[in-house]
């Protein structure tokens, strides 16, 4: 049987992943971008963003013309069976999710959609999007099916997560729809060899025992499982972090904390490591989001608004327990290198980097002389207007850390962590180094002889 054709309404972080991996899984598919830049990467076979083994993937679905870029709703929609939404989801200032891209991406492509196909939501969205959108569906009298199908996968390693994935989600009370949608990600399953092969994945990256799961819920309850997933990793970061606090006032070191609770399997090791917070496209507004949509349903996330509150702190409890190690106590004037921008490593996103709150910190309010490096952050445009004009971009490590009287570390770059201690010794001119990701050993730090500040350590 002829597979179904398919369009990705986005070309974001997650629109991009989903269209390379269709289109080498053997999918005819549509990249629906309005935005010129975007589009124009994407017909060149790119992405526009940093992202490990996305575009060669990109290149032969452009090149063999699976993949086609365009920004006609009319040409895509209306040769597609299915229709993945993967537009963005931004939060308003009130912390509540802005759904209007959400809104007018269905609207529009429903005017093209084909009678009986399906229209599957993939970006995150509150509990409750879904019913709207099936109202839309129904007015039209097409027989559209809706299907919510939440996306699991992170930045950095976007596309092992989707195509080794642990499990897919699928909710909607249309089951033949569901089963089809399911069957497209049973279809990458089979197709993993060849992507990797195309992708140039090496054997010993390739995730082993995964469970596969294949889950078919409501509509409703698919919703509410991907936020509600990405709100409780973001709790195990922030009851991290906030045992971190206590970890310094009390003269334990976290990491052999988490590490100690971690080894328990009923609470797990993954995300867990204390630090200057979580950022990015996902957990804040995921958090915001949900918080809005309890009250929206009479009810009210306290756990979540503290998660919040422990996640905001972070960047200035960090900087605060720096003053303390710092002669006269005070930043005004003193050169401060920032490694990371992105808000974490192996992406150049930097949406919502507690790196860049931190930066901005140094140089708005504190007064520091600050200079910032990312290896990936700084291909983006979006980063010049988050960062205080006064920092100065530098374009290797070592620039930054010349002449600097202490270095941040606030992301995890493997760079940062593979540089020896005595090449940080040997650039800086004073003596500290904050390792806000708690990311190096600090014995080894102290022994090139400098000063080592973790969190909770
Ligand atoms: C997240 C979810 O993990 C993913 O399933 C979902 O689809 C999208 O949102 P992502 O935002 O790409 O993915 O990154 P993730 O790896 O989850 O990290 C989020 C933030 O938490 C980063 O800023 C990271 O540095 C921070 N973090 C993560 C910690 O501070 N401590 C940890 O232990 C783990």
């Amino acid at each position: 049987m002829a597979l179904p054709t398919i369009t990705i309404i986005g070309s974001g972080y997650v629109g991009v992943t989903s269209a390379a991996i269709f289109a080498n899984a053997g999918y005819r598919v549509y990249a629906l971008e309005i935005n010129p830049e975007r589009l124009s990467a994407i017909q060149k076979g790119q992405s526009f963003f940093y992202e490990e083994y996305i575009n060669p993937l990109l290149h032969h679905a452009v090149e063999s013309g699976s993949l086609i870029g365009t920004n006609s709703y009319k040409e895509a929609i209306s040769q597609s069976d299915v229709v993945f939404s993967c537009v963005g989801t931004p939060d308003k200032p009130d912390g509540s999710s802005d759904l209007s891209y959400v809104m007018a991406a269905a609207k529009e492509a429903i005017e093209y959609a084909k009678p009986n196909s399906i229209y599957v939501q993939k970006s995150t969205v509150p509990v409750g999007t879904g019913a709207k959108i099936e109202d839309l569906l129904a007015s039209q009298n097409k027989n559209i099916a809706y299907v919510s199908n939440p996306e699991f996968l992170r930045e950095g390693s976007a596309l092992i997560d989707s195509v080794w994935f642990d499990r897919v989600v699928v909710g909607g009370s249309n089951s033949e729809a569901n089963k089809k949608v399911n069957d497209i990600y049973k279809h990458v399953a089979l197709a993993r060899e060849a992507i990797a092969m195309r992708a140039g994945i090496d054997a010993d990256n390739i995730p082993k025992g995964l469970k596969n799961e294949y889950l078919t819920t409501t509509r409703s309850s698919a919703e509410l499982i991907k936020v509600s997933a990405n709100a409780f990793l973001a709790l195990k970061i922030s009851f991290a972090n906030s045992i971190a606090k206590l970890a310094d006032a009390a003269g334990a070191d976290i990491v052999q904390v988490t590490e100690g609770i971690g080894s328990d399997p009923r609470i797990g090791r993954a995300f867990l490591n204390a630090g200057r917070g979580y950022g990015g496209g996902c957990f804040p507004k995921d958090v915001s989001g949900l918080i809005s949509s309890g009250l929206e349903h009479g009810v009210e996330l306290n756990i979540m608004q503290a998660a919040s509150a422990e996640n905001h702190s972070m960047p200035g409890y960090i900087i605060k327990k720096a003053s303390r190690h710092i002669g006269d106590g005070t930043f005004a004037n003193k050169r401060v290198a920032i490694l990371g921008a992105a808000f974490k490593a192996n992406t150049s996103d930097s949406r919502k980097s507690p790196a860049i709150k931190i930066a901005n910190i140094m140089s708005e309010k504190m007064g520091a002389v600050v200079s910032i490096y990312d290896p990936k952050a700084f291909s983006e445009d979006g980063i010049y207007k988050e960062l205080h004009s006064d920092i100065l971009v530098c374009s290797t490590v070592v620039a930054s850390l010349q002449d600097a009287d202490m270095a941040i570390i606030a992301t995890d770059w493997q760079e940062f962590r593979d540089m020896a201690p005595i090449d940080y010794a040997k650039h800086l001119k004073g003596t500290l180094i904050v390792d806000a990701m708690n990311c190096l050993d600090p014995d080894a730090v102290r022994q090139a002889g400098l000063k080592y500040i973790g969190v909770g350590r």
